[in-house]
């Protein structure tokens, strides 16, 4: 792996005059989960989980605004963001295909079906397609190992894959087919 480093002292904070953190998420980050913690540090699980969860992402600028509010560095709250999957650091689509990329799918030809997937959509794996729909990343073990290789779309499970299962799966989101359930909903059922 290598290490890839970026000039973080030009970076540019895209601002917007409207706060992302409403006040009614205030009000509730203030009155509902800071008292539940020894110390203001302790909401910001719960600040960043109202954040994603409203917006699909967390913007660099709400990163600021909850460190503002808990009394802690940007940067605690960034290496907080990157640390963790469920965060996203910028939008994605509609839907989201994550392919399983462990070694039981790897075996199993997950990157197969992953390559039938950047080819059908026309992105790289972590991008999103223009008309903002589908975004594609890689997961590691989604604990389906015994019918890889497997993928979720959104919270749906699909396993025993095929590249052309995958295309044909594309195919239902894109022309509104697509029903959720998946071959083994992990969620919802
Ligand atoms: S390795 Fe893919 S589900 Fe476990």
């Amino acid at each position: 792996m290598a290490w890839i480093t970026k000039n973080s002292a030009e970076t540019q904070i895209e601002r917007r005059s409207e706060p992302y953190l409403t006040p009614q998420m205030r009000d509730e980050l203030v009155n509902t989960y800071l008292p539940r913690y020894e110390v203001r540090k302790g909401a910001l699980f719960p600040a960043l989980h109202m954040i994603q969860h409203h917006y699909g992402w967390i913007p660099h600028q709400a990163m600021l605004e909850i460190a503002e509010v808990l009394d802690i560095t940007p940067a605690e709250v960034f290496d907080t963001v990157t640390f963790y999957e469920e965060y996203w650091t910028k939008p994605k689509g509609e839907h989201l295909i994550s392919v399983c990329r462990s070694i039981a799918c790897e075996f199993c030809d997950a990157t197969k079906c992953t390559e039938a997937i950047k080819a059908k959509l026309g992105i790289d794996v972590g991008e999103t397609t223009p008309d903002n729909k589908l975004t594609l990343i890689e997961l590691e073990c989604i604990g389906s190992c015994g019918t890889a290789p497997a993928a979720l779309i959104d919270e749906d499970l699909h396993e025993n894959l095929t590249p052309a299962r995958c295309v044909e799966l594309i195919d239902q989101i894109q022309n509104g087919t697509y029903k959720h359930g998946g071959s083994g909903a992990i969620k919802g059922e």
